[in-house]
């Protein structure tokens, strides 16, 4: 284990934290929001952008799987075993999303084409598409839970108990 993060991996984290939160806070309610002709529309941007976030996930995981960052030392243990269990289930609810995404999108009431080019649809079944929908929903609270948690705890260790910890990502 290392001390601090590479340069790649402190870039990837902050251009995906806006990335993922863009999508769970905007692009997710637009699509659910919008209707007819605008929807597919919107779902290439939306399922197109979310592949790319996806791959860019993945790209930093395998980063991270070589430059794993030992936890600052001043935490405590539960702390120290807990960020690190947050931070392992960011990459499997991107994963989540993803899979109950392109899963919705095959049973859609309407095409589902990835950047305007691949028709992910292949034939509209209403319970298969609620339950995925419902899946995509359920996994994006527990998302936005996790991120409240995960910024909520990176305030309080910088300023509150005053450690370097926002430094180490930037
Ligand atoms: C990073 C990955 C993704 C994130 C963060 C994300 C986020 C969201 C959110 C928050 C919603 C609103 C859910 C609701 O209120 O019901 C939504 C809707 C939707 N998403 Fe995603 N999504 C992702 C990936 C995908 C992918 C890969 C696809 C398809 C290939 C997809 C297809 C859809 C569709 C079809 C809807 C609209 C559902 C409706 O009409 O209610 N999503 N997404
Ligand atoms: C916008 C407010 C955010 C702040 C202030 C913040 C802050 C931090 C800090 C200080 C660390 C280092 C923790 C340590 O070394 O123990 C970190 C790590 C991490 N953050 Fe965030 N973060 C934010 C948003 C996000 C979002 C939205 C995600 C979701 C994708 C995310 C995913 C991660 C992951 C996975 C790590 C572990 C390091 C890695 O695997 O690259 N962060 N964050």
């Amino acid at each position: 284990m290392v001390e601090s993060y590479t340069r790649g991996q402190k870039i990837l984290h902050w251009l995906l934290a806006v990335l993922v939160l863009f999508w769970l806070l905007v692009s997710g309610q637009i699509a659910a929001s919008s209707e007819g002709e605008q929807k597919g529309m919107i779902l290439m941007f939306h399922s197109g952008g979310a592949l790319i976030i996806f791959a860019l996930m993945m790209w930093r995981y395998s980063k991270r799987r070589k430059n794993l960052v030992m936890p600052l030392a001043e935490l405590k243990s539960w702390e120290q075993s807990w960020s690190r269990k947050v931070h392992v289930s960011f990459y499997v609810l991107v994963t989540l999303m993803a899979i109950t995404g392109i899963l919705q999108g095959v049973f859609f009431d309407q095409a589902v084409r990835v950047f305007g080019a691949i028709n992910i649809t292949v034939g509209h079944n209403e319970s298969l598409m609620s339950t995925f929908n419902l899946l995509h929903n359920v996994v994006s609270k527990i998302f936005l839970a996790l991120i409240a948690l995960h910024v909520l705890a990176a305030l309080k260790h910088q300023f509150v108990d005053k450690l370097p910890f926002i430094k180490r990502m930037t």
